[in-house]
Formats: structure tokens, C-alpha cells, sequence
């Protein structure tokens, strides 16, 4: 039964990384780069790569499946599936309703979010106020994007950031004082142009020359992405803290986006952790945009980095601009 001290909790979580790797020296033989120069501007040594024919819809599936050998969900039980990405399988019918489908949610309705890097945490904090709101029980967020998909790789700029993956966590009520506590999301249309998809939309349909102009990959001014990147993850991270009374002694852990392992040493900096207290995977998988923040809190789950009650905050910024924060109390005895 809901109660209106109810929080939602995270119950459950799963990921999937397609098992083919992309390293720092096959790129060198694509374009113009070098390994040194990758990991000393960004972190990353691989990222993973879907094979042929593989979308996001089915990495998003085998996260869910992941998450069912470990926890006892059943299909049937969910209310609601919401799925933050960039790259959907199609523009419609919605990845939500692919996946619905597939996982035999035949009670659930579901919709895609579109907020690219900070999509996940868009994603968590709607089911949170779903949940919050006593109607929706049990909610599923994914955080998937198959980057491959709408990457140039005859672009250096951009090639060698980002990799393909996927997360979900299962969200319910709780009233054992863990559960999502505090939200801070922000959106910034001015900063649009840095970061894009130029064609594909309704502004510019595809056409022969939207293909041959190269317009349907991801574009980004990396330099001024890094300037709002590095001050806005750190500004809003430190924000909910400072909100949450939390500091560095009572912060256990960090798991921020993985865009740049230099933007997240500068938000680290900014709470005043080390780096014991904060989840870097930047190195093996790279940006997989909405998948980062569920990946990670995956992968601090399998590395004992959290505890029933651990103060975890959640941050991300990405195109739009669109950033944000999320502080958790951890619900899982893992
Ligand atoms: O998750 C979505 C949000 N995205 C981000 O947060 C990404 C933010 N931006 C970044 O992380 C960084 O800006 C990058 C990693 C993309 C680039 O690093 P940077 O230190 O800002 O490099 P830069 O763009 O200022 O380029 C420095 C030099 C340039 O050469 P010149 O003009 O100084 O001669 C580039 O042409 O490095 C060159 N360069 C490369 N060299 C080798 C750019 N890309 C490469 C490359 N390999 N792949």
C-alpha cells in the first residue's frame, strides 16, 4: 500500500555491453589519432561496438534479461517502461513498445525520452514522481544508445568518444528512508548548435545530399562542449549536496557521466572526493550517452562500491544542453 512518506526506490538493476571491442589502436587505422592521445585527453582506452543488425531496442532487452537473472521481476508486473535514449530503433514505433513487447509487459504502457547524456537521469526522476504519485507501482528505466549507429568514423573529432550500451533499473515504493531524496534537471537550448544531429528530423528530412554531406552523424564542438561540460557537471553536483547538507565525509559514492575522464575529476574536485568514492568506466566503454548512469550503477553494485543506505549522487550534462543531478539513498542489500 502507498504511503505519502513513500520514496521510490531502486530494486533491481541490469546492463548489457555488446561483447565486440573497438580499441584506441584499431581507431589509429581508421583515422588520423593515436592511443596516447586518446587517453590523455579523454580516458578511454575501448569502447564497445553492436554488431551488425543489433539495435537498441536489443541491447536494451538483454539488460532487462540481466537484471531477471539476478532479481525476481516479473514482466507482467510492470506498469510503466520509460527509455531515455538518442538512437531508438526507429523514430516510431517507440523503443519503449519494442522492448514491451519482447519482454511480455503486456500490462505496462511505456515512451521514449529524448535528453541524450542526461536522459537517464530525466527518465529516473519522471518515474520518481510516477511512483511518488501512488498510481504506478512497479516502472522500468532504461538508459540505451547504440552510438555506432549515428557516429562518423571518418571523423576524428567525434569517433573516438563514444561506444554502445545499456542499463535499466526497476523502480518501486519504499518507505525504509532509502529511495531517490532530491532532483536538480536543467536545459539549455542555446548551447543546441555545439552538439547535433543536422539532419534525419523534420527540419531536414534525409535526402542524396543530406547522406553525402555526412549530416545523419553526431556533430560536436568538443571544445565548447568541454567549457559548459566541465563547469556545469561540477556546479550542479556540488549544488545537491550543498542542498542535502552532504559532504565529502558523507558522500559515498559519485557516479557521474563518462564523457570526459577530465570533467569528471573536475566535479570530483568540486565535492571534495577522492577517487576511491567515484565510478569511472570511461576507459573500457567509453560515452555511451544515456547508458552511462545505469552501467554504472551496475557496475558499482558488482565492484562492492555501495551499501543499503549509502548517500549516491548521480550527474550528468550532455547535448541540448541538458544536465542535472539526482541524489539516492541505495535501497538494494546487493
Ligand atoms: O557527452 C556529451 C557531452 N560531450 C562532452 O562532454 C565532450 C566534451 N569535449 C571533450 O571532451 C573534449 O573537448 C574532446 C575530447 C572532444 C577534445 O579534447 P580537447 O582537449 O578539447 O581537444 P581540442 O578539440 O581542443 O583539440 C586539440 C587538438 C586539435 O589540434 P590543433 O588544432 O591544436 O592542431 C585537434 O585537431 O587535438 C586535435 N585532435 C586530435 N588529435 C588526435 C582532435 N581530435 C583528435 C584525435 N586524435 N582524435
Amino acid at each position: 500500500m502507498f504511503k505519502n512518506n513513500s520514496k521510490a526506490a531502486i530494486t533491481a538493476v541490469g546492463k548489457y555491453l555488446p561483447s565486440k571491442r573497438l580499441t584506441n589502436s584499431d581507431l589509429e587505422k581508421m583515422v588520423e589519432t593515436n592511443d596516447e592521445w586518446i587517453r590523455s585527453r579523454t580516458g578511454i582506452k575501448e569502447r564497445r561496438i553492436v554488431e551488425k543488425g543489433q539495435a537498441s531496442s536489443h541491447m536494451a532487452i538483454s539488460a532487462f534479461k540481466n537484471l531477471q537473472k539476478k532479481y525476481n521481476v516479473n514482466p507482467e508486473e510492470i506498469d510503466v517502461i520509460i527509455v531515455a535514449t538518442v538512437t531508438p530503433d526507429m523514430l516510431f514505433p517507440s523503443t519503449a513498445c519494442l522492448i514491451q513487447n519482447e519482454i511480455g509487459a503486456n500490462n505496462a504502457f511505456g515512451f521514449d525520452l529524448s535528453g541524450a547524456c542526461s536522459g537517464f537521469l530525466f527518465a529516473l526522476d519522471t518515474g520518481t514522481r510516477f511512483i511518488e504519485s501512488g498510481k504506478y507501482k512497479k516502472i522500468l528505466i532504461f538508459g540505451v544508445d547504440t552510438m555506432s549507429s549515428i557516429v562518423d568514423y571518418k571523423d576524428r573529432n567525434t569517433c573516438i568518444l563514444f561506444g554502445d550500451g545499456a542499463g535499466v533499473v526497476l523502480l518501486e515504493a519504499t518507505n525504509d528512508g532509502t529511495g531517490i531524496i532530491d532532483s536538480e534537471l536543467r536545459c539549455d537550448g542555446s548551447g543546441g548548435e555545439y552538439l547535433k544531429m543536422k539532419a534525419g528530423g523534420s527540419l531536414k528530412p534525409a535526402t542524396h545530399e543530406t547522406v553525402e554531406s555526412r549530416e545523419h552523424y553526431a556533430y560536436q564542438d568538443g571544445r565548447q562542449v568541454y567549457k559548459y561540460a566541465v563547469k556545469g557537471m561540477a556546479d550542479i553536483s556540488y549544488n545537491i549536496a550543498k542542498r542535502n547538507k552532504l559532504t565529502s565525509d558523507t558522500i559515498d559514492l559519485f557516479i557521474p557521466h563518462q564523457a570526459n575522464k577530465r570533467i569528471i575529476d573536475s566535479a570530483a574536485k568540486r565535492l571534495g572526493i577522492s577517487e576511491e568514492k567515484v565510478l569511472i568506466n570511461i576507459d573500457k566503454y567509453a560515452n555511451t550517452t544515456a547508458a552511462t548512469l545505469p552501467i554504472g550503477l551496475v557496475e558499482a553494485v558488482e565492484r562492492n562500491m555501495v551499501k543499503k543506505g549509502d548517500n549516491i549522487i548521480l550527474s550528468a550534462f550532455g547535448a541540448g544542453f541538458t544536465w542535472g543531478a539526482i541524489y539516492l539513498k541505495w535501497s538494494l542489500f546487493n
